[in-house]
Formats: structure tokens, sequence, C-alpha cells
């Protein structure tokens, strides 16, 4: 969609498709608004956001930005906005600049009027950018900015609730529990020797999150945590058959974590989705059994479904049917994989779970074509870099390759996936991902927006969190 801002503080906007055609409207004053000749006006927004409630979302924005000014208001005429139309085709947010360049040579060709309206004889250099998130790439941010980053609204996809205690709420659960007992066995080592490692770390968890009231300490307890990090909306996942060793049903695993992310909701303003996990380990009945979970609380909290667990001890074999399954009732998916192993197991999990989200996914980068494939079909990955550093993928962060994944342009989202075992806020996340790898608030703010493209949420609930990251990162 486009929102364009005339002379007169009026706002209109339209879907990309037409905006060649507003243009020429106003170009030969047959506006419905405005009948001006060649009125001139400013492009404040322009983005093609697929499956978008439109109205909805053209309202609010409107509503909201010309009440507070908030976005870059970038002043050009007709030929120019097409040629920003044009040339701004594939990124999130087109309200970008044409290059000086290409300004001097519209000026040059005669394409602009320096002479009537809104900054038309501005030139390119002294455009206001200072809402402008394009600009954000050229501009580095101060430490403190970055130091900053708490506050930020942030997008989570992917962590897991039994890999996600704080001290505090193990304290409740085992009140002889110290410090340095739970940093001993609930907190995992900055350096597992692999994920098969890594996840006997989660067993401490596991063992307290056997009854209904652990079940809410814990749910409650991980909604402060994402409170305090600034994240405002979070997919949290679990496996409901590892709560059932002391005879909760796996039913009641799911309505205790339920009930309880609606009073986190509730209590914290941070909005959630839950995905229920099925594991490697698991029988094809286990599988079966959590998927039918899935369907069985659809219309609560619980928005998809997903495979965890020991990538290279276990193949898929057993899981296909719940996988089939679930895209049988069309249940979101997302599937734990290129984690442990390579591109061949990310393959797999693409061709018999056709998920639309791959959890880590990070060794695709070791096939180019899986790269193209994942980019071409618009598959998200869900990255952990501080995981993907404990449990040994790489050596330390700034061997990741994420900034290639990020490159390429296939869409990706920053989550901390275990905060417990690995000892990580989102926040830290971030910010680790500033000092090693330079990043700055373009790359963080554009993984935020693509975490909620994908996210498993309707769209008016994306449309809000749009707004609510727009606003607060520029
Ligand atoms: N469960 C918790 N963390 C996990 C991970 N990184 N991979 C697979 N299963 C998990
Ligand atoms: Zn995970």
């Amino acid at each position: 969609m486009y929102i364009l801002e005339c002379s007169d503080g009026s706002y209109y906007t339209g879907s990309t498709k037409d905006l060649d055609q507003r243009m020429e409207q106003h170009q030969s004053g047959e506006g419905a608004n405005h009948t001006r000749k060649r009125l001139p006006v400013k492009l404040v927004y322009y983005e093609t956001f697929s499956r978008i409630d439109e109205a909805f979302y053209r309202e609010k924005l409107i509503q909201k930005w010309s009440r507070k000014k908030k976005i870059a208001l970038i002043n050009r005429q007709f030929g120019e906005l097409k040629q920003l139309a044009e040339c701004q085709n594939d990124s999130h947010f087109r309200n970008a600049a044409l290059d000086s360049a290409a300004l001097d040579s519209a000026r040059a060709a005669g394409d602009v009027d320096n002479d009537a309206g809104f900054d038309s004889a501005q030139p390119a250099s002294t455009v206001d950018h200072e809402h402008n998130l394009s600009s954000l790439s050229e501009v580095e941010m101060s430490e403190v900015e970055m130091r900053d980053l708490s506050n930020l609204p942030k997008i989570e996809l992917h962590l897991h609730l039994d890999c996600s205690l704080s001290y505090q709420v193990v304290k409740q659960l085992r009140p002889e529990i110290t410090e340095a007992e739970y940093r001993q066995s609930f907190v995992g080592p900055p350096k597992c020797t692999d994920l098969k490692d890594f996840l006997t770390r989660a067993r401490a968890g596991i063992e307290v999150m056997q009854t209904e009231a652990a079940l809410r300490l814990v749910t409650l307890d991980l909604f402060e945590q994402l409170q305090a990090d600034g994240v405002i909306y979070a997919e949290i996942r679990f496996a409901p058959l590892l709560h059932t060793e002391k005879g909760l049903t796996p039913e009641a695993v799911v309505a205790a974590i339920n009930d309880a992310t609606a009073e986190g909701i509730a209590r914290t303003g941070v909005q959630a989705g839950l995905i229920l996990c099925t594991l490697r380990s698991y029988s094809e009945e286990q599988s079966m059994q959590t998927v039918h979970l899935v369907e069985q609380f659809a219309g609560t909290h619980v928005v998809g479904f997903d495979i965890a667990g020991d990538e290279a001890g276990f193949p898929i074999d057993a899981h296909i049917k719940a996988f089939q399954y679930a895209r049988s009732r069309h249940i979101p998916c997302t599937a734990h994989a290129g984690e442990a192993c390579g591109a061949k197991s990310v393959w797999d999990t693409l061709e018999y779970f056709q998920p639309s989200r791959i959890g880590h996914g990070v060794r695709s980068v070791e096939d180019p074509e899986l790269m193209d494939y994942l980019k071409a079909r618009q598959i998200h990955l869900e990255i952990c870099p501080a995981s993907n550093v404990q449990t040994n993928i790489y050596d330390q962060l700034k061997d990741h390759r994420l900034p290639e994944i990020y490159r390429s342009g296939i869409s990706m989202s920053i989550n901390t996936d275990a905060r417990t075992i690995t000892d990580v806020t989102l926040t830290e996340e971030y910010q680790h991902l500033h000092t090693i790898f330079h990043w700055q608030k373009e790359e963080l703010l554009h993984c935020n927006m693509e975490a909620i493209s994908h996210a498993f949420a309707t769209e008016e609930v994306k449309a809000d969190l749009r707004l609510r990251l727009l606003a607060a990162w520029q």
C-alpha cells in the first residue's frame, strides 16, 4: 500500500498496484478529492504487505501518522514517485528517498518540477530524513542508543517455555535451592558438546513443571521476563507430553499453560501465541497426539505445531503423518532443522513437513540451492544466535553465518530459544549482533518486521504490531 500526504494536509492511500494510476490522476487533475492540477504530494509510506487487512491498516496508519508526523516525509514530484515505486520494489520499507544521483538525473531531464509545492525545491541532500527508516542504515547507532535496546518493542517467535525459568520462579517451586545450585542445574555451560548435550540441560526445568500450579507460575514468570526485555509479541513453545510425569493429562497441561497465557497477557500486555511441540524421539502416535491437541485447542492461544529435540539422533519418518494431518487442518507449522544436521535435513523437513518457518535452519547456508529455495518460497528462519554457539554449530558468534543469510534476502528473525539454558535475553542477542556484526537498528527492525509477517497471528494483530514497532524504532 502507499500513503500520500497532500499539501493541504490530507492523506490518501491505495494499494501499490494502482500507485501509477493515482499519480497520473494527480497529474491530470482528476484526483477524487484533489482537483488542483499537479497538487504537490509527499510519499509518506510505501509498502507491499501481503494478505493484510488493508482497510484496517490504512485507517490506523493515517490516524496515527497524520497526528504524530512520525514517518519520514520524502518530498517528491510524480516522476520521482514512479521511480521510487520501481526501484524500491522488494524491501519492507519503500519510503526511502531516491539516491541523489537518480534525483539529479531526474532534475536534469526536467522531470522534476521545482516551482510548485511541498518542498519541491528542496535538494535531495536536505530532504527531511529525520524519521526515515532507510536513513537508519546511514546512521551509526551510538553505544548509548544500542545499550537502550531493552526498551524497544520486539517480536520473538522461537523460545521454549521449559528452557526459560528464572531463578525467582525456581525458588518459588523449590524454596531450598540456592542461586549457585540453580545456575549449576538450570543454566547450561557456555559451550555444550552438541545439541544432544544441550538438550539434557532442559531436564531440570521439565522436572519442576509437572503440576498445574507450577505450569502457571512458570508461564507467568516468562511473561515477566518478556516484558522486561521489551518483547511485545512472543510465540512460546512447549511439548505437552513432557509434563505428564506426575499424572497430568496432556489436555490439562495445555489448558493450564493456555490459561496462564491469558493471565500473562492481561497482566503484562505482552501478546502471545503457544506452539505445541512434538519431539524427534517421539513415536508416530505421540506426534499425532500432539497435533490433535493443537486442533483441540484451536481458537485459544494455541496457534501452531512444531517438532523439536535431537535432530541428529532421530529421523523424521515417525512425524510425517502428524505434519500431513496439520496441513490438512490448516494448522500453522514450524520445524526445528538445520541445526545439528546440515542442508539435507532442511530439504527433508521442507519436503515432508512443509512448514512455513524453520527453527534455526542456519546450516541451510551450506547449500546455495537451498538458500535460493528458501528465499523463493519465503520460508522464514527463526535464528537463535547464542543458542547456535552454545550447541557448538559455531565456535564463536563471529563465526555465525547469519549475516550471509540476512544479506541473501531470506526472511529471518532473531530469537533466544532457551533463555535460561543459554542465559541470554533478546536485548542481549541484539547487543551482541551490534558488537560483533555492527548491526544497526535497520537490520534489527527488519528482522522484527519479518517476524511479524511470518507470525502465527491474525492480520489484525500483525497490523497493530507493525504500527507499534514503526512508531518506536524510528
Ligand atoms: N529444544 C529446546 N531447544 C532446542 C533446540 N535448540 N533444538 C531442538 N530442540 C530444542
Ligand atoms: Zn528451539
